[in-house]
């Protein structure tokens, strides 16, 4: 069996209209993710030793991935890692604000939601070509907005993601073409804040 499989998309491609069209869905999941997890066992292959590490341990121990895949783990295991958090912190009939333990965290690290959400805005603006921007939870529980180029993962880092924002283009371009802050507008529209609440009491 292969060390990493592509998740299903747990809800229908069309299901995040008009917010995230479905075409742009099933590139994104079927080619890009499909992509990652094909070349993230591919580049595993030759490493028995490592066939028991789940993609969070590797990306958390990327310093000691041996160096002839370590780029290819960083990107691959990366994105793969990524993208599985992606399809969870979206979903139908979502959005509007966050609830629980996150909600109260939010309010006391940006003093609100809109602020938090200026915030997280201008960090996603900010990047330069592709990249993410994330609400990681730190060793000590407190939150921070971070942005990571590429693939990389917060988890390189030592920082446990509980929310992303794709800005790849392979993210919005179909319906979006070069209009990133629209598509961060209406993203909100589909953010699953269940599920981020789900993965900051479990960080
Ligand atoms: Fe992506």
């Amino acid at each position: 069996m292969a060390q990493f499989e592509l998740p299903d998309l747990p809800y229908k491609l069309d299901a995040l209209e008009p917010y995230i069209d479905a075409r742009t869905m099933e590139v994104h999941h079927d080619k890009h993710h499909g992509g990652y997890v094909q070349n993230a066992n591919k580049a595993l292959e030759g490493h028995p030793e490592l066939k028991d590490k789940s993609a969070e341990w590797l990306l958390r121990h990327i310093d000691s991935v041996p160096e002839d895949i370590r780029t290819a783990v960083r990107n691959q295991v990366g994105g793969h890692v990524n993208h599985s958090l992606w399809w969870t912190v979206l979903g139908p009939h979502k959005g509007g604000e966050p609830k629980g333990q996150v909600s109260e965290a939010i309010d006391r690290t940006f003093g609100s939601f809109e602020q938090f959400q200026n915030s997280f805005r201008q960090a996603a603006l900010s990047i330069f070509g592709s990249g993410w921007a994330w609400l990681v939870v730190r060793p000590d529980h407190s939150l921070e907005i971070i942005t990571t180029p590429n693939q990389d993962s917060s988890f390189m880092q030592g920082l446990t993601p509980v929310l992303g924002l794709d800005v790849w283009e392979h993210a919005y371009y179909l319906r979006y073409e070069n209009r990133r802050a629209e598509y961060i507008d209406a993203w909100w529209h589909v953010v699953n804040w269940d599920e981020v609440e789900r993965r900051y009491q479990a960080a």
